[in-house]
């Protein structure tokens, strides 16, 4: 076990652990945004700041999300320069993805209503790397991926054209924090967007054929019923 100090109380975590996970295993409120329990950290976001104390003197603002607790470790989640911090990137934040519910409830949690600049448009992604990296890690299909650098950084299929690997199975769309991704279901047809991927659904033979469906719902009722006559 690693022995640490959290807000001034003593803790026990067990070894691996991040400052993140110690935290939330001990009700300690953090904001998150490119964290997701099913996916590797990543640290892009920087909303989960906390600071980490040196024996010095000296303190550091550290994304507690990557940040592995170590033995001894002072840790403060709520002090102004904490506090400070996420306020300034909930600002940022905001100012790309304004029309988005979820990062102006977030931002509004963080004590941010107005941020001081705003793009001219709502870019609606964040760059979280949520989609991307579950696209990866759950689905293991890689079919998007975060393409140049700087302002012109963003999330795209390989050469921004429809992507030959993607199979629409719209977990992206549902792991995207800010609404930027959308499926259109058409019969027949899936889309997801803003890639303009169009797939021809694949139906399972089952449930879209009525009469293998009812003998299958019978086959299993009786076969339910089997079983507890014989308990
Ligand atoms: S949640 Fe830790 S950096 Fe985004």
């Amino acid at each position: 076990m690693i022995r640490l100090t959290i807000d001034g109380e003593p803790i026990e975590v067990q070894e691996g652990r991040t400052l993140l996970e110690a935290c939330r295993e001990h009700d300690i409120p953090i904001p998150t945004l490119c964290y997701h329990p099913a996916l590797k950290p990543y640290g892009a976001c920087r909303l989960c700041v906390v600071e980490l104390d040196h024996p010095s003197g000296s303190s550091k603002l550290v994304a507690s999300c990557v940040h592995p607790c170590e033995e001894g470790a002072v840790v403060r989640t709520n002090s102004e320069a904490v506090k400070r911090n996420r306020r300034v990137t909930a600002e940022l934040l905001l100012a790309g993805a304004f029309d988005a519910p979820e990062i102006v409830a977030l931002a509004k949690g963080l004590g941010v209503e107005e941020p001081r600049f705003r793009m001219e448009e709502s870019e609606s992604c964040v760059l979280c790397g949520l989609c991307v990296r579950a696209c990866d890690e759950i689905v293991g299909v890689r079919a998007i991926s975060l393409i140049h650098r700087g302002m012109a950084k963003k999330v795209a299929t390989p050469f921004e054209i429809s992507s030959a690997t993607c199979i629409g199975c719209g977990t992206c769309v549902l792991i995207c924090p800010t609404g930027r991704l959308k499926l259109s279901d058409v019969t027949g047809y899936r889309g997801v967007h803003p890639w303009d991927n169009t797939f021809h659904r694949l139906y399972c033979r089952v449930c879209d054929d009525e009469d293998l469906r009812e003998t299958r719902l019978q086959e299993a009722t009786d076969l339910i019923a089997d079983m507890e006559a014989s308990e």
